[in-house]
């Protein structure tokens, strides 16, 4: 029995030594020390023992079983430390190998004129307010003093859904929404997409405006003069760009302008931009018709205000230098990426 149990250990440390992985490893735990491994038969043969010699063997046996899984602790710490060196190695990462760039994309233009603007008139006092995009008739067109079948609607073609429903063909729609929610003082800027059938190089179907509105008493062309100059001042980057109105037409306002700015590229010396006359005509504008301003529900008698509409497209091609307006609508990525 001293035998068996001699040649039990020394069998256990061979297969040890010979198992080169985890799972051997256990096949080891199970062969010798399992519900049928070898310790158990060896425990199987105690009862053939003289009584005496049992306490003796007993222990020896215990202490066999001790050493065994001494050793299988031992080699599964080896082990462990083997696999986890190789593991590591293998998935090794080179810190300095050169990765492959992302690219991060860029706000659009339009995108970035608008914000340019709006943070500009928030800082006049302005709050910022958007309407629909699907009008009506009523706001797009009568509202504003244009009478339906009167011959000013041909200054403005028009995508219609049904007969009283269109795609907007400008901001001004907001103009009145804003009139007849909120009291006076009002000042407010309406950026949002318009729609007009129009498309060639400086025309396009859908484009992007921004109007403004002033409405308190006592307002006159000076304060629209005033806000618009210094407007261009901060748009156009030039403390010393002037404006320049000159008569128009618009149903909406009396009397009407068109704003022109010293010209961002010559400063008013006269280039191709501005095609030599140093002026850049940027938007319409005018006194609000005292009409409009019944329409949505103020008291022409005791308030006037200014309004103004510009096309951001326009505006992003006078400040970027873009020859034509379709670039902005085709997303050539060469395109954009030049504005990041
Ligand atoms: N709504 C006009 C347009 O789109 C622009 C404008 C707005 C003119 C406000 C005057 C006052 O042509």
């Amino acid at each position: 029995m001293q035998e068996k149990i001699k040649t039990l250990i020394s069998n256990a440390k061979n297969a040890l030594k010979s198992a080169a992985n985890m799972s051997d490893l256990n096949s080891v735990k199970v062969a010798f020390l399992g519900k049928s491994g070898e310790l158990t038969s060896v425990l199987r043969g105690m009862k053939d023992v003289p009584n005496d010699k049992k306490p003796l063997i007993g222990k020896l046996v215990n202490e066999a079983r001790d050493a065994i899984q001494s050793f299988i602790q031992e080699k599964e710490r080896i082990l462990i430390a083997k696999e986890t060196a190789e593991k590591l190695e293998k998935e090794k990462i080179d810190v300095t190998f050169k990765g492959t760039k992302k690219e991060l994309g860029s706000l659009h233009p339009c995108t970035l004129v608008i914000e340019e603007i709006l943070d500009i008139f928030t800082n006049l006092g302005f709050t910022v307010k958007h309407g629909p995009e699907v009008e009506t008739d009523f706001y797009n067109f009568q509202a504003l003093n244009i009478p339906k079948d009167h011959p000013a609607r041909e200054m403005q073609d028009t995508f219609y859904i049904t007969e009283d429903l269109l795609l907007r063909t400008h901001t001004s729609p907001v103009q009145v929404r804003t009139m007849q929610s909120v009291k006076p003082p009002i000042r407010v800027v309406n950026p949002g997409k318009v729609y007009r059938p129009d498309d060639d190089a400086t025309h396009s179907p859908m484009f992007q405006q921004i109007e403004g509105l002033v409405v308190d008493e006592g307002i006159t062309m000076c304060d629209l003069k005033g806000i618009l100059e210094e407007f261009a001042k901060r748009l156009f980057n030039d403390p010393n760009a002037k404006t320049r109105l000159r008569p128009s037409f618009f149903p909406f306002t009396e009397p009407s302008v068109e704003v022109d700015v010293t010209c961002s590229m010559c400063h008013g010396k006269g280039c191709r931009l501005c095609k030599g006359t140093g002026w850049i005509e940027v938007l319409g504008a005018g006194i609000v018709n005292p009409k409009v301003l019944e329409n949505s529900g103020i008291d022409p008698e005791k308030y006037s205000g200014f309004a103004f509409g510009l096309g951001i497209e326009r505006i992003a091609m006078i400040k970027y230098g873009i020859p034509d307006m379709r670039m902005l609508f085709e997303n050539d990525i060469r395109f954009l990426k030049q504005f990041k």
